[in-house]
Order: C-alpha cells, then structure tokens, then sequence
C-alpha cells in the first residue's frame, strides 16, 4: 500500500477462479488481455487486489498454473487473510476484528452433526474459516438451521455459498465486502482513497464485495446462479453493477470501459499495436508491446518479414549490451539478428509471455530504468526472470519510440533455464 503516493487511480478488487481465472480456456486469452492492459496502462498509479476464497496454499498453487499478475494486495480465504506486497505480510489488525464472537471449535463440534455437510479439505481449513460441501437441494436449510444453532452457542458467524457446492462458515465481520471495507478505511486515514474502485466477481462469496459503498460491480458472464440470484434480490436497480456480456477477464476490461475507469484497449486487442505510433514517451507500453512481439514471433502469429527485425534494430542501440540469465553478455544487435532462428518455433505450441511489476522510473531527462518480471508459460512450466532495462529519449520523436539501451536478466526462484533464451 505503500507503494503509490497518492491516490490510487483505479483499485481493482477481482475473484480469482472463474473471474480474474478462465479454467476452461488453456490458452488464457482474456487474463493475458487483461494483463497487458494493466501492465501497460495502470501498474504506475493503480492497485491491484486479488480477493479469493482459495487459502494460502492453494492460492500460490493456482499462480504456478496460470499467468497470474503479482496484485498488490493478497485476500484470502474468503475474506479472513489479508496480505500485504510480493512478500504477503499479513494483516494483524485485520485478525483481531474476527476474533470477535468466533469459536472454530464450536464451529466444527455443531457443523459435525449435520451429515449433508462433507469437510473440504484440510488446507482450507484456516483459522477463521469452516469450509465444506454440501449439495445445491441441501444447501438454504443447512444453512438456515446451523446458522440457529451457532446464535444459541453465543457465536456470531456468516454462512456462505458459492459455486453451487462450497458453504463457507466465518466470523460475523469477516468476507470479502468486509475487508475491502476495512482496506477502504485504511486507505482513508492514510488520505489515499482510490479514486475508483471496481469489484468482480462470479460466485456467492463475491455478492458483499458489490455491497460496499462506492464500489463499481461486475458480475462476469459467467457469474453462478446465487450471484444472479442475489443481484435479482438485492440490487437489481443499482446502476453501479453490471452483469457483463463478457466471460472472466474479458469481462472486467468490458466493465472498465462501461463505467469509463480509464483505458480499456488492451495491447493484445490492437491488430496493428507493433507499427502503432505513440505522442509521448511510454516506457511500460514499449516493454509490453516488445514482449508481446516475441510471443507472437514465436507463435508466428505475426507474419515472418524483416520489417520487423529492422524496426527493432532501429529501436534498440549499436552499443546496447543484453545480459542474458545464465551471466552471457551479448550485443544487442546480435541477439535481436538470432531472433530470425526463433520464427515459428512455438507454433502450434502452448506458449504465452507475459511482463508483471512493470514499474519504470525516470532518472534523468532523457533516460529510464525499467524493472520488470518476464514470464513465460511453455505447456505446464512456467519460468521467468526479474529484469532490468534501460530506454533512452535521446534524438529520438515519441512516435518512433524509445530506444533500448542496455537489458540485464536474473532467473527468478525456481527457473533454470529453457533451451533457448531471448531476451
Ligand atoms: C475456494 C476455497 C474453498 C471455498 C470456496 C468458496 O474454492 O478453496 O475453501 O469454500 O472458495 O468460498
Ligand atoms: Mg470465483
């Protein structure tokens, strides 16, 4: 939270499985959209929050599997674990507010003599969450007689469901809408309210987060019958939430331009972004759009000519030198010159790049440094490197963009290495 000076532009509070996360498209088409949108136009100045039900272990577990940004805020378990930066440092204020009228072991005593109720498993058992399956017949009475049962044991808890076959059990104070209302009041008295903030969501756990005042609302295309359901209840006239036309990401970036939150033209939307021209300098678009090319290039998906390869020699210094991640230091001209062996190499492959954190900071007149995360998925695997680049302005109109002077990688924890490496 301390990264940003002032307000954030545009806090974003999304679900992960099935809103920010498309499980049934391998390709990972709107995520990527989505991130090169926020990676280009919003990382500087806006704030990314992830809010899902998933605990901390299958959290990090779901990361490895799909091309997930690093938010800047991390709620887990629905609502009850609040983390804080790339190192999740935990909440404890936020701990002490559910502490308030809860027992867990009450909690699973009286949750036990109710047989619809199967436990989840033990990684999602957290300290201030009871979570089990029951079937969607099943699901309004269990929770209505438990929910007695635990006022008449002095508790005072929230029953939850979502998905159609989670029912969570937390603390009365606890969910996702209560701790974007208590992130909300930090970042008042810090006098850093963003000044916008949009909530996406797809399941029952999501419905609070649309309750919180001032909040914008998307409930994706594909959002679960006791969302709809709840929305139909509850807030069907509020013009602030939107029930999108668009699934998963594709439909918070729908809801971004509904509600005019900024820029809503991801980079992977412009068909002609390679030879798009720019009036200033942009250092984050120029680091998303050339990872965006080596994608393509692989995947050829952009056509094979030279026009191309001289563009990036144009853009890139005689004497600029690329530190690769295993310590090799090249010229940059050469290894743009090798990129011709990669042409097509992951056709027809799965195979997706993507830049996280990009967070340029200019530090002289006419020069930028750069550091950024570059990712890549290649089938299961993911790899990347933290990297460092240097652009210059120097001689150069914005419109034939900035000039990349020296570029250094270091694997990230985890990536050894891949067959080839560029850039
Ligand atoms: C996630 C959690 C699960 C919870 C569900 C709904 O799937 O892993 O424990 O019940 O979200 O909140
Ligand atoms: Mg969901």
């Amino acid at each position: 939270m301390d990264r940003l000076k002032s307000s954030a532009r545009l806090m974003i509070v999304s679900d992960l499985d099935h809103t920010m996360v498309d499980h049934h498209d391998p390709e990972n088409r709107s995520i990527l959209r989505f991130n090169a949108l926020w990676e280009a136009k919003y990382r500087h100045d806006s704030l990314l929050v992830f809010s899902t039900g998933r605990s901390p272990t299958l959290y990090k577990q779901l990361r490895k599997e799909k091309p997930m940004l690093t938010p800047d805020i991390t709620i887990m378990s629905v609502g009850t674990e609040i983390t804080y930066g790339n190192a999740m440092v935990p909440d404890e204020g936020w701990v002490d507010v559910l502490n308030n009228k809860w027992d867990k072991k009450i909690v699973a005593e009286e949750a036990s003599k109710f047989p619809e109720l199967t436990l989840q498993s033990e990684t999602e058992q957290r300290p201030h969450k009871a979570s089990f399956y029951v079937k969607k017949e099943k699901a309004q009475e269990v929770m209505k007689n438990l929910s007695e049962i635990l006022i008449k044991r002095g508790l005072d808890v929230k029953i939850i469901y979502s998905g159609g076959m989670d029912l969570d059990i937390l603390p009365q104070g606890a969910g996702k809408g209560q701790a974007l209302a208590y992130l909300h009041k930090r970042l008042t008295a810090e006098g850093k309210l963003p000044q916008n903030t949009l909530a996406c969501g797809d399941s029952g756990n999501d419905a609070e987060l649309f309750t919180i005042p001032d909040v914008h609302g998307v409930m994706v295309k594909n959002a679960q019958e006791e969302l709809l359901q709840w929305h139909a209840e509850n807030a069907k006239n509020n013009p602030k939430i939107i029930h999108a036309d668009e699934t998963c990401a594709a439909g918070i970036i729908q809801a971004i331009g509904y509600f005019k939150l900024g820029p809503n033209k991801s980079p992977r939307d412009l068909p002609d972004f390679l030879d798009s021209k720019l009036d200033h300098f942009d250092p984050a678009y120029e680091v998303v759009k050339f990872y965006l090319f080596l994608e393509m290039w692989q995947r050829a998906e952009i056509e094979n000519s030279q026009h191309f390869i001289d563009n990036l020699k144009a853009v890139s210094s005689p004497s600029g030198v690329f530190i690769n991640p295993f310590g090799v230091e090249q010229s940059l001209h050469d290894v743009i010159g090798k990129l011709k062996d990669c042409y097509g190499s992951k056709k027809g492959k799965q195979y997706q790049v993507w830049v996280d954190q990009v967070f340029p900071a200019q530090i002289d007149s006419d020069t930028w440094l750069v550091k950024f995360k570059k990712l890549e998925q290649i089938g299961e695997v993911q790899q990347g490197c933290y990297t460092t680049a240097i652009l210059s302005s120097k001689d150069v109109k914005p419109s034939q963009g900035l000039t990349w002077v020296h570029v250094h990688q270091t694997w990230m924890e985890g990536s050894t290495g891949g067959n080839n490496w560029y850039l």
